[in-house]
């Protein structure tokens, strides 16, 4: 049997569509919480390829929008946020109005649920306390997100804070996709691979535990996918530590020392190169051979090691499917 396949980011700029739907929706952010919109959004590689989940169309930055922070998306130029400069910027964040300001993002995949074909999973999602704490600090994307890492260091205390009330934040984010119909959700630590190991177990993996207990607590049996990209080795930390059921590996992971490591552990996610997925032919399909070679025989669900990239030709995504189920 092949193993299910989605891709991380699989709706978005590479497809003419989204193009199309992206230049009527306003902001970026106007497009996220236009229910219709986004539902339009995921939908599209569904139609298009044969894939085995939907992911519903929404972003990481939401979140911190939703608990009052300025967050605006420019073209080219990634996010910018309104950084948080010192412990009383906190005061700012309103959790009690999360749940409302994020309606929109439960009636999409309300809709999804009832729109999709049964055997089609779906797919909610936030992004880690830490990865948000870096972006809400930093006010944009940065190399090493040193003024959050500075932050956590110098003052670990308010630094805390900020944590509790994101995991506060994620926690019922993510509670609330699975109550609107989500069958997974999957946790996004984009920046876990800045920090030091003492730093990941405590910025990390402990809040990781914590939403991954809460949301297991209010609806049994969710699985929960995580993705502490850039751990290296600590990603076997995480396996055993963070409560989590699937473990997405980025480029940098082997597939056999994952299939050493992690297997007995979780289930596997990944591992593509996005850029073989650009190159398409035989590097896309050699390395895909490689990644079902070590992980197909083991809990394994084949996706990318990142997200898909602007650059890549849509029918390269129909080749990799084609690859998957041919070689099994
Ligand atoms: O996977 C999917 O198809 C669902 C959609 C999705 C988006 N963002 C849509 C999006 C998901 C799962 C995300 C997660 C996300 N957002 C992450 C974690 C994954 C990762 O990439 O590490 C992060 C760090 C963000 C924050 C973010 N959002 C950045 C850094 C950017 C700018 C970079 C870029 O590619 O433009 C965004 C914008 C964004 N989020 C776009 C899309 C389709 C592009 C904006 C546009 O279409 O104008």
């Amino acid at each position: 049997m092949p193993p299910p396949v989605w891709l991380m980011r699989q709706a978005g700029r590479y497809l003419p569509e989204y193009r199309e739907i992206r230049s009527h929706a306003g902001t970026f952010l106007d497009l996220c919480y236009a229910p219709d919109l986004a539902i339009e959004a995921t939908l599209q590689p569904v139609r298009r390829f044969s894939l085995d989940a939907a992911i519903v169309f929404s972003d990481i930055l939401l979140v911190p929008h939703a608990l009052g922070q300025e967050v605006s998306f420019s073209e080219g130029k990634g996010p910018k946020l309104a950084a948080l400069k010192q412990s009383g910027d906190l005061k700012g964040l309103v959790l009690e109005d999360v749940a409302t300001k994020l309606r929109p993002v439960y009636e999409a995949i309300k809709q999804l649920h009832r729109e999709l074909a049964p055997e089609i999973a779906l797919i909610g999602f936030a992004g880690a306390p830490w990865t948000l704490a870096a972006y809400m600090i930093e006010g944009k994307t940065s190399r090493h997100f040193s003024k959050a890492q500075n932050w956590a260091k110098a003052e670990p205390q308010s630094f805390s804070k900020l944590i509790d009330v994101l995991v506060e934040a994620v926690s019922g984010h993510l509670i609330r996709q699975v109550e609107a119909g989500a069958d997974v959700v999957q946790i996004f630590d984009s920046w876990a691979g800045v920090l030091s190991p003492e730093a990941f177990e405590r910025w990390v993996v402990q809040p990781t535990r914590a939403i991954v207990g809460k949301v297991k607590e209010a609806v049994p049996g969710t699985p929960v996918i995580g993705f502490p990209r850039g751990v290296d080795v600590l990603y076997k930390d995480y396996a055993e530590a963070s409560g989590v059921d699937g473990v997405s590996i980025d480029t940098q992971v082997s597939p056999a020392w994952a299939a050493a490591e992690l297997q007995d552990k979780v289930c596997v996610q990944g591992n593509l190169d996005p850029e073989a997925l650009v190159e398409g032919g035989k590097r896309m399909r050699d390395a895909t051979a490689q990644i079902l070679e070590a992980l197909g025989s083991g809990p394994f669900v084949f996706n990318l090691g990142h997200g898909v990239v602007p650059q890549t030709p849509p029918e390269h995504v129909s080749e990799l499917l084609e690859t998957i189920r041919g070689a099994v």
